[in-house]
C-alpha cells in the first residue's frame, strides 16, 4: 500500500459509513500491527493521534494529569466547536473537581443501593419480556433494550411517571431518529426538560440524584443551573445509550452463536457472570474516548505534543491478540477477560454495576420465558464514530415449554 493509500485507510475511521456497512475490524487489525500510534490530519476533525493496541490504551485512560478530560471525551467536527459540556459535567472534569462530583453521586451506584433497586428490575424485566414473548416478534432495541435502562434512570432521577412517556419519546428519536436535525432537536427537549427540573428540585430537593447534583457545591459555590441540567443529561444518555446498544449487540451475537446461547441457558447461574463481560467486550458499545496531552510524552513509539489530542479505541483494544486469546471467538466463559468496554482508570464507568444488573435481568428472563428466537429481517447498525452497535434487531420469539423452565 502507498502512504496515501494507508492515509485514506485510517481516515475511515472517522466516517460513520465505516460503522454501518464496513469492517472497521479488518481496519483496526491492521493498524494495530501497523500504526498503533497513527496521526490523522486536521479536515473535518481537528488533527488527532489514534490508538488501537490495548496497552496504549490503557495507559492514557489511567493517567488523567497526562491526558485530560476537560477539553471534551468524544471526536466532534471541528464545525461543532467546543462541546459544551467541557469541563462542566463529570466525564469531562479534571481532578480535583472531578472527585468533587464523583463522590457527589457514587453512592447512588455503589452495590447498597443498588440492592434496593434490584426487584423493581426484576419485575420490569420480567414483564417488558413477557410482553414481547406474548406478541411472538419484537423489536428488541426499542421494545426491550431501551425500555428497561430508561426506565431505571427516571427512577434514580425520580422523574414523575406522567414524564416518563415523553423521555422516552425524545430519548429514542434523540438516539436514533433519521436525521441529525431531528435527533439535536429531540435532545434540546431533553435539556429543556432538565432545566425545568433541576429549578423545581433546586425550590423543593428531595431524595433523588437531580436534588443530589442541585445541590453540590464545588469551591463553596452550588453548581450553576447549566451544568447541573449537562450532569443530568450525561446521566440519561450514558445511563440508558450504552445500555441500550450492550444489550441488543448481546443478544444479537447469542443469535449468531447457538452453542453460547445454549451453554447460557443450560446452566444460567454458573456462566452469567462470564457471559456479561464477554458481551461486554464483544460489543464494545463505546467506540472511542478522546483525551488531551497536558505535557510532551512518548506513546508507543510517537512523540506526543503538549496540547495533542489522543483517541483511544476501545473496540479495537478489546480485540488485541496481545491481551485476549482468540479475540475473534465468542466465549462466554472467558477468564481472565479485562477488556476496556467501561473505560479504566479514574474515570471508569460510574454505572459498572448497574449496567451488569440490567444485563442480567433480561438475559435471566430471556432464558427463562424463550423457547426458540430467531431474525425477524435483518438488523441496522448506527453510522456514529462514537457509539457502535444495533439501530434495529427485529425478533420472532416463541414461549419456553412449561417443561423445560423447571
Ligand atoms: C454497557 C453499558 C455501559 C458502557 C459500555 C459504558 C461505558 C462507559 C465508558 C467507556 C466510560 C469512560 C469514559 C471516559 O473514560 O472518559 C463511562 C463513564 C461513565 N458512565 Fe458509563 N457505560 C455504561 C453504562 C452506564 C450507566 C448505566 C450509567 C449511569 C446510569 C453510566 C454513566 C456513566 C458516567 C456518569 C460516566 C462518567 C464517569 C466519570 O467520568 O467519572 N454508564 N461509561
Amino acid at each position: 500500500m502507498t502512504g496515501s493509500d494507508v492515509r485514506e485507510r485510517i481516515g475511515s475511521l472517522v466516517d460513520g459509513e465505516t460503522y454501518r456497512h464496513g469492517n472497521p475490524f479488518a481496519l483496526w487489525r491492521w493498524m494495530r500491527a501497523n500504526e498503533p500510534v497513527a496521526w490523522h490530519e486536521p479536515g473535518v476533525f481537528p488533527g488527532f493521534w489514534s490508538l488501537t493496541g490495548y496497552d496504549e490504551v490503557k495507559e492514557v485512560l489511567r493517567d488523567a494529569s497526562t491526558f485530560s478530560s476537560s477539553s471534551g471525551i468524544l471526536l466532534r467536527p471541528l464545525a461543532q466547536g467546543d462541546d459544551p459540556g467541557s469541563n462542566r459535567t463529570l466525564a469531562l472534569s479534571d481532578p480535583p473537581r472531578h472527585n468533587v462530583l464523583r463522590g457527589a453521586i457514587a453512592g447512588w451506584f455503589a452495590p447498597r443501593n443498588l440492592r434496593r433497586l434490584s426487584q423493581t428490575l426484576d419485575t420490569t424485566a420480567e414483564s417488558t419480556v413477557r410482553k414481547a414473548v406474548a406478541a411472538g416478534r419484537t423489536e428488541f432495541v426499542t421494545d426491550v433494550a431501551a425500555t428497561l435502562p430508561l426506565d431505571v434512570v427516571c427512577t434514580f432521577l425520580d422523574i414523575p411517571d406522567a414524564d416518563r412517556p415523553s423521555l422516552v419519546e425524545w430519548s429514542s428519536e434523540a438516539f436514533c431518529a433519521g436525521t441529525a436535525e431531528e435527533r439535536t432537536l429531540a435532545h434540546l427537549q431533553i435539556l429543556d426538560y432538565f432545566g425545568d427540573l433541576v429549578e423545581q428540585r433546586r425550590a423543593r430537593p428531595g431524595d433523588d440524584l437531580v436534588s443530589v447534583l442541585a445541590g453540590v457545591r464545588h469551591e463553596g459555590e452550588l453548581l450553576p443551573l447549566e451544568e447541573v441540567v449537562l450532569n443530568c443529561d450525561n446521566l440519561l444518555v450514558g445511563g440508558t445509550e450504552n445500555v441500550r446498544l450492550a444489550m441488543s449487540g448481546g443478544m444479537l451475537a447469542l443469535l449468531e452463536h447457538p452453542d453460547q446461547w445454549e451453554l447460557l441457558r443450560g446452566d444460567f447461574e454458573g456462566t452469567v457472570d462470564t457471559a456479561i463481560e464477554e458481551l461486554l467486550r464483544w460489543t464494545s458499545s463505546a467506540t472511542h474516548i478522546m483525551r488531551r496531552a497536558t505535557r510532551d510524552v512518548v506513546l508507543g513509539g510517537q512523540r506526543i505534543r503538549s496540547g495533542d489530542l489522543v483517541a483511544c479505541w476501545l473496540t479495537s483494544a478489546n480485540f488485541d491478540p496481545r491481551h485476549f486469546r482468540d479475540p475473534d471467538v465468542l466465549d462466554i466463559r472467558r477468564t481472565p477477560n479485562r477488556h476496556l468496554a467501561l473505560g479504566a482508570g479514574p474515570h471508569y464507568c460510574i454505572g459498572t454495576q448497574l449496567a451488569k444488573m440490567e444485563i442480567r435481568a433480561v438475559l435471566r428472563e430471556f432464558c427463562a420465558q424463550v423457547g426458540e428466537v430467531a431474525l425477524d429481517g435483518a438488523p441496522e447498525r448506527l453510522d456514529s464514530i462514537v457509539v457502535n452497535g444495533l439501530r434495529t434487531l427485529p425478533l420472532r420469539l416463541t414461549p419456553r415449554e412449561p417443561a423445560a423452565r423447571a
